[in-house]
Protein backbone atom coordinates (compact mmCIF):
# COMPACT_ATOMS: atom_id res chain seq x y z
CA UNK A 1 0.00 0.00 0.00
CA UNK A 2 1.31 4.14 -0.36
CA UNK A 3 2.98 4.78 2.30
CA UNK A 4 0.27 7.21 3.69
CA UNK A 5 2.67 8.70 6.46
CA UNK A 6 4.94 10.70 4.19
CA UNK A 7 3.19 13.96 3.37
CA UNK A 8 4.29 15.64 0.39
CA UNK A 9 5.12 13.97 -3.08
CA UNK A 10 8.56 15.75 -2.71
CA UNK A 11 9.21 13.99 0.54
CA UNK A 12 7.91 10.74 -0.82
CA UNK A 13 10.53 11.10 -3.34
CA UNK A 14 13.29 12.41 -1.62
CA UNK A 15 13.37 9.15 1.01
CA UNK A 16 12.84 7.01 -1.73
CA UNK A 17 15.94 8.28 -3.05
CA UNK A 18 17.88 7.62 -0.15
CA UNK A 19 17.06 4.13 0.12
CA UNK A 20 17.39 2.94 -3.55
CA UNK A 21 21.22 4.69 -3.35
CA UNK A 22 21.82 2.35 -0.81
CA UNK A 23 20.42 -0.73 -2.47
CA UNK A 24 22.61 0.53 -5.09
CA UNK A 25 25.28 0.79 -2.93
CA UNK A 26 24.87 -2.46 -1.34
CA UNK A 27 24.56 -4.24 -4.97
CA UNK A 28 27.94 -2.23 -6.58
CA UNK A 29 29.81 -3.35 -3.77
CA UNK A 30 28.74 -7.19 -3.87
CA UNK A 31 29.13 -7.02 -7.90
CA UNK A 32 32.58 -5.96 -7.16
CA UNK A 33 33.86 -8.45 -4.96
CA UNK A 34 31.84 -11.47 -6.47
CA UNK A 35 31.24 -10.67 -9.86
CA UNK A 36 27.60 -11.45 -10.29
CA UNK A 37 26.65 -9.87 -13.02
CA UNK A 38 27.83 -8.18 -16.42
CA UNK A 39 26.91 -7.39 -19.71
CA UNK A 40 26.42 -10.08 -22.00
CA UNK A 41 29.32 -11.25 -24.42
CA UNK A 42 29.10 -12.45 -27.69
CA UNK A 43 32.20 -14.12 -27.36
CA UNK A 44 30.82 -16.52 -24.15
CA UNK A 45 28.52 -18.13 -27.05
CA UNK A 46 29.39 -21.02 -29.97
CA UNK A 47 27.36 -20.01 -32.78
CA UNK A 48 29.18 -22.62 -35.01
CA UNK A 49 26.83 -24.78 -32.73
CA UNK A 50 23.11 -23.52 -33.47
CA UNK A 51 20.90 -26.42 -34.48
CA UNK A 52 17.64 -25.22 -35.48
CA UNK A 53 16.27 -28.36 -36.03
CA UNK A 54 16.25 -28.81 -32.01
CA UNK A 55 13.95 -25.64 -31.62
CA UNK A 56 10.25 -25.14 -32.23
CA UNK A 57 9.70 -22.60 -35.65
CA UNK A 58 8.20 -20.35 -33.54
CA UNK A 59 11.18 -19.33 -31.64
CA UNK A 60 13.15 -18.66 -34.24
CA UNK A 61 10.31 -16.54 -35.62
CA UNK A 62 10.65 -14.84 -32.46
CA UNK A 63 13.87 -14.12 -32.69
CA UNK A 64 14.09 -11.36 -35.14
CA UNK A 65 11.11 -9.69 -33.76
CA UNK A 66 12.97 -9.54 -29.79
CA UNK A 67 15.97 -8.90 -31.72
CA UNK A 68 13.91 -5.81 -33.31
CA UNK A 69 12.51 -4.78 -30.21
CA UNK A 70 15.73 -4.92 -27.79
CA UNK A 71 18.01 -3.02 -30.28
CA UNK A 72 16.93 0.73 -29.66
CA UNK A 73 17.52 1.03 -25.60
CA UNK A 74 18.45 4.52 -26.06
CA UNK A 75 14.94 5.28 -26.98
CA UNK A 76 13.65 3.28 -24.14
CA UNK A 77 16.06 4.66 -21.59
CA UNK A 78 15.27 8.40 -22.97
CA UNK A 79 11.64 9.43 -21.17
CA UNK A 80 12.85 7.29 -18.08
CA UNK A 81 15.95 9.68 -17.49
CA UNK A 82 13.73 12.59 -18.61
CA UNK A 83 11.69 11.69 -15.39
CA UNK A 84 14.29 10.99 -12.96
CA UNK A 85 15.75 14.36 -14.06
CA UNK A 86 12.95 16.63 -13.56
CA UNK A 87 11.75 15.02 -10.22
CA UNK A 88 15.06 14.84 -8.86
CA UNK A 89 15.18 10.99 -8.37
CA UNK A 90 18.60 10.48 -9.09
CA UNK A 91 19.24 7.02 -7.99
CA UNK A 92 16.55 6.55 -10.81
CA UNK A 93 19.40 7.57 -13.64
CA UNK A 94 21.90 5.77 -11.34
CA UNK A 95 20.08 2.30 -12.24
CA UNK A 96 19.68 3.10 -15.91
CA UNK A 97 22.63 4.82 -16.85
CA UNK A 98 25.39 2.22 -14.45
CA UNK A 99 22.87 -0.94 -14.76
CA UNK A 100 20.23 -1.29 -17.15
CA UNK A 101 21.44 0.06 -19.97
CA UNK A 102 24.78 -1.35 -19.99
CA UNK A 103 23.06 -4.89 -19.99
CA UNK A 104 20.41 -3.97 -22.40
CA UNK A 105 22.86 -2.52 -25.31
CA UNK A 106 23.38 -6.46 -24.99
CA UNK A 107 20.62 -7.95 -25.61
CA UNK A 108 19.77 -6.55 -29.21
CA UNK A 109 23.19 -8.33 -30.75
CA UNK A 110 23.03 -11.13 -28.90
CA UNK A 111 19.76 -11.95 -30.11
CA UNK A 112 20.24 -10.49 -33.74
CA UNK A 113 23.82 -13.10 -33.55
CA UNK A 114 20.71 -15.65 -33.07
CA UNK A 115 18.90 -14.99 -36.13
CA UNK A 116 21.69 -15.04 -37.90
CA UNK A 117 22.81 -18.21 -36.70
CA UNK A 118 19.25 -19.62 -36.72
CA UNK A 119 19.06 -18.83 -40.67
CA UNK A 120 16.20 -16.22 -39.73
CA UNK A 121 17.62 -13.14 -41.12
CA UNK A 122 20.45 -12.16 -43.29
CA UNK A 123 23.41 -9.97 -42.47
CA UNK A 124 21.43 -7.11 -44.75
CA UNK A 125 18.78 -7.25 -42.52
CA UNK A 126 20.96 -7.38 -39.48
CA UNK A 127 22.65 -4.24 -40.71
CA UNK A 128 19.27 -2.55 -42.15
CA UNK A 129 17.49 -2.98 -38.57
CA UNK A 130 20.79 -2.09 -36.39
CA UNK A 131 21.01 1.17 -37.92
CA UNK A 132 17.39 2.13 -38.90
CA UNK A 133 15.59 1.15 -36.15
CA UNK A 134 17.31 3.40 -33.75
CA UNK A 135 15.83 6.27 -35.83
CA UNK A 136 12.43 5.68 -35.39
CA UNK A 137 10.11 8.22 -33.52
CA UNK A 138 9.75 6.24 -29.81
CA UNK A 139 6.34 8.36 -28.43
CA UNK A 140 6.34 5.94 -25.58
CA UNK A 141 6.53 7.02 -21.83
CA UNK A 142 7.19 10.82 -23.07
CA UNK A 143 6.07 12.98 -20.09
CA UNK A 144 5.61 10.58 -17.86
CA UNK A 145 6.63 10.62 -14.40
CA UNK A 146 8.63 8.68 -12.30
CA UNK A 147 6.22 6.54 -11.05
CA UNK A 148 4.76 5.64 -14.21
CA UNK A 149 7.72 5.05 -15.76
CA UNK A 150 9.11 2.67 -13.14
CA UNK A 151 5.64 0.98 -13.38
CA UNK A 152 5.71 0.79 -17.54
CA UNK A 153 9.40 -0.69 -17.04
CA UNK A 154 8.45 -3.05 -14.53
CA UNK A 155 4.91 -4.54 -16.60
CA UNK A 156 7.49 -4.55 -19.81
CA UNK A 157 10.34 -6.42 -18.24
CA UNK A 158 8.31 -9.08 -16.78
CA UNK A 159 6.50 -9.74 -20.36
CA UNK A 160 10.27 -9.91 -22.00
CA UNK A 161 11.35 -12.35 -19.14
CA UNK A 162 8.37 -14.64 -19.67
CA UNK A 163 8.92 -14.75 -23.15
CA UNK A 164 12.10 -15.69 -23.23
CA UNK A 165 11.25 -18.52 -20.60
CA UNK A 166 8.20 -19.35 -23.15
CA UNK A 167 11.06 -19.70 -25.95
CA UNK A 168 13.56 -21.28 -23.47
CA UNK A 169 10.96 -23.96 -22.74
CA UNK A 170 10.52 -24.79 -26.14
CA UNK A 171 14.15 -25.92 -27.39
CA UNK A 172 17.03 -28.71 -26.63
CA UNK A 173 19.22 -27.00 -28.36
CA UNK A 174 22.42 -26.04 -25.69
CA UNK A 175 23.33 -22.98 -27.50
CA UNK A 176 19.80 -21.22 -27.24
CA UNK A 177 19.01 -22.66 -23.98
CA UNK A 178 22.17 -20.84 -22.65
CA UNK A 179 21.42 -17.31 -24.55
CA UNK A 180 17.71 -17.26 -23.32
CA UNK A 181 18.70 -18.30 -19.63
CA UNK A 182 21.37 -15.74 -19.72
CA UNK A 183 18.62 -13.01 -21.13
CA UNK A 184 15.63 -14.29 -18.82
CA UNK A 185 17.99 -13.78 -15.68
CA UNK A 186 19.09 -10.04 -16.51
CA UNK A 187 15.24 -9.00 -17.36
CA UNK A 188 14.45 -10.52 -13.61
CA UNK A 189 16.89 -8.22 -12.56
CA UNK A 190 15.45 -5.60 -14.37
CA UNK A 191 12.10 -6.36 -13.46
CA UNK A 192 12.82 -6.09 -9.54
CA UNK A 193 14.72 -3.64 -9.85
CA UNK A 194 12.17 -1.38 -11.11
CA UNK A 195 9.89 -2.71 -8.12
CA UNK A 196 11.93 -1.26 -6.20
CA UNK A 197 11.49 1.75 -7.25
CA UNK A 198 7.53 1.37 -7.43
CA UNK A 199 7.10 0.49 -4.25
CA UNK A 200 8.42 3.89 -3.22
CA UNK A 201 7.16 5.94 -5.76
CA UNK A 202 4.16 5.16 -7.65
CA UNK A 203 0.96 6.60 -6.62
CA UNK A 204 -2.38 4.73 -7.35
CA UNK A 205 -2.66 6.85 -10.24
CA UNK A 206 0.70 6.16 -12.00
CA UNK A 207 -0.27 2.34 -11.77
CA UNK A 208 -3.68 2.81 -12.92
CA UNK A 209 -2.94 5.44 -15.90
CA UNK A 210 0.40 3.39 -16.86
CA UNK A 211 -1.81 0.03 -17.75
CA UNK A 212 -5.14 1.61 -18.90
CA UNK A 213 -2.47 2.88 -21.70
CA UNK A 214 0.27 0.11 -22.53
CA UNK A 215 1.62 -0.78 -25.48
CA UNK A 216 4.46 -2.88 -25.65
CA UNK A 217 7.73 -1.36 -27.47
CA UNK A 218 7.01 -3.92 -30.33
CA UNK A 219 4.02 -1.74 -31.78
CA UNK A 220 6.98 1.08 -32.58
CA UNK A 221 9.73 -1.35 -33.38
CA UNK A 222 7.76 -4.34 -35.18
CA UNK A 223 4.11 -3.82 -35.25
CA UNK A 224 3.65 -6.56 -37.89
CA UNK A 225 5.52 -9.18 -35.45
CA UNK A 226 3.81 -7.04 -32.24
CA UNK A 227 0.16 -8.33 -33.81
CA UNK A 228 1.92 -11.63 -34.38
CA UNK A 229 3.29 -12.44 -30.61
CA UNK A 230 0.26 -12.97 -29.22
CA UNK A 231 -0.67 -16.02 -31.17
CA UNK A 232 3.26 -17.58 -30.88
CA UNK A 233 2.85 -16.69 -27.53
CA UNK A 234 -0.13 -18.83 -27.15
CA UNK A 235 2.08 -21.51 -29.12
CA UNK A 236 4.83 -21.71 -27.13
CA UNK A 237 2.88 -21.72 -23.42
CA UNK A 238 3.22 -18.33 -22.61
CA UNK A 239 2.73 -18.08 -18.51
CA UNK A 240 -0.40 -15.41 -18.41
CA UNK A 241 -0.86 -17.12 -15.31
CA UNK A 242 2.39 -15.35 -13.56
CA UNK A 243 2.33 -12.68 -15.45
CA UNK A 244 -1.70 -12.09 -13.95
CA UNK A 245 -0.82 -12.36 -11.25
CA UNK A 246 2.90 -10.54 -10.55
CA UNK A 247 0.94 -7.50 -12.61
CA UNK A 248 -2.19 -7.80 -9.85
CA UNK A 249 0.33 -7.93 -7.41
CA UNK A 250 1.71 -4.82 -7.87
CA UNK A 251 -1.48 -3.12 -8.47
CA UNK A 252 -3.26 -3.95 -5.79
CA UNK A 253 -0.21 -2.81 -3.89
CA UNK A 254 -0.02 1.19 -5.03
CA UNK A 255 -3.71 1.28 -6.34
CA UNK A 256 -6.20 -0.92 -4.16
CA UNK A 257 -9.18 -2.82 -5.02
CA UNK A 258 -10.82 -0.60 -6.73
CA UNK A 259 -7.40 0.47 -9.09
CA UNK A 260 -6.88 -2.55 -10.22
CA UNK A 261 -10.90 -3.16 -10.82
CA UNK A 262 -10.38 0.02 -13.48
CA UNK A 263 -7.45 -1.82 -15.16
CA UNK A 264 -8.42 -5.71 -15.25
CA UNK A 265 -9.60 -5.46 -18.32
CA UNK A 266 -6.75 -3.68 -20.25
CA UNK A 267 -5.48 -5.16 -23.12
CA UNK A 268 -1.95 -6.19 -20.70
CA UNK A 269 -3.85 -8.46 -18.19
CA UNK A 270 -7.14 -9.23 -19.14
CA UNK A 271 -5.55 -12.18 -21.11
CA UNK A 272 -5.44 -15.78 -19.42
CA UNK A 273 -9.17 -14.48 -17.73
CA UNK A 274 -11.50 -17.44 -18.17
CA UNK A 275 -14.02 -15.69 -20.78
CA UNK A 276 -17.14 -15.26 -18.88
CA UNK A 277 -14.90 -13.47 -16.05
CA UNK A 278 -13.26 -11.11 -19.00
CA UNK A 279 -17.32 -10.04 -20.01
CA UNK A 280 -17.89 -8.89 -16.54
CA UNK A 281 -14.94 -7.43 -15.43
CA UNK A 282 -14.75 -5.65 -18.79
CA UNK A 283 -18.48 -4.07 -18.09
CA UNK A 284 -17.64 -2.91 -14.51
CA UNK A 285 -14.66 -1.46 -16.40
CA UNK A 286 -16.78 0.35 -18.80
CA UNK A 287 -19.17 1.46 -16.27
CA UNK A 288 -16.49 3.12 -13.71
CA UNK A 289 -18.48 3.13 -10.57
CA UNK A 290 -16.00 2.99 -7.17
CA UNK A 291 -18.44 -0.10 -6.14
CA UNK A 292 -18.26 -2.16 -8.96
CA UNK A 293 -14.69 -1.18 -8.73
CA UNK A 294 -13.64 -2.39 -5.96
CA UNK A 295 -15.82 -5.68 -6.50
CA UNK A 296 -13.77 -6.30 -9.90
CA UNK A 297 -10.80 -5.95 -8.13
CA UNK A 298 -11.89 -8.46 -5.45
CA UNK A 299 -12.82 -10.66 -8.56
CA UNK A 300 -9.34 -9.68 -10.05
CA UNK A 301 -7.50 -10.55 -6.85
CA UNK A 302 -9.19 -14.07 -6.52
CA UNK A 303 -8.78 -15.04 -10.06
CA UNK A 304 -5.07 -14.00 -10.11
CA UNK A 305 -4.39 -15.68 -6.85
CA UNK A 306 -2.59 -12.72 -5.39
CA UNK A 307 -2.23 -13.59 -1.38
CA UNK A 308 -3.76 -10.07 0.68
CA UNK A 309 -1.32 -10.02 3.91
FE1 LIG B 1 16.27 -6.69 -22.74
FE1 LIG C 1 15.47 -5.64 -19.37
Amino acid sequence: MPKLNIESREQRIAQADQEMHQLLDGYEKLSKTKRIRRPLDLDDYKWDQARSELTHPTVIDFLRFTFQVEIPSDLYAKPILEAADREGLTSLRRFIENIWLPEEKGHGPLLGHAALAYGTISKEEYNKDVTEIPKLDFPIGRGYSVGMVVMYGETQELGTKLSYRAMRENTQDPLLIAVLTDLEAQEMFHKGGYREFRKRIATGDDVVQTIRGFLFPGYITSPKFQRQSSGWAKELGFDWGTMNHDLATGILEQAGYSGLGRVVSSEIIRNGFPKPVKKVLSLSDRINNPVLNYLAGRVATRVTQVKVA
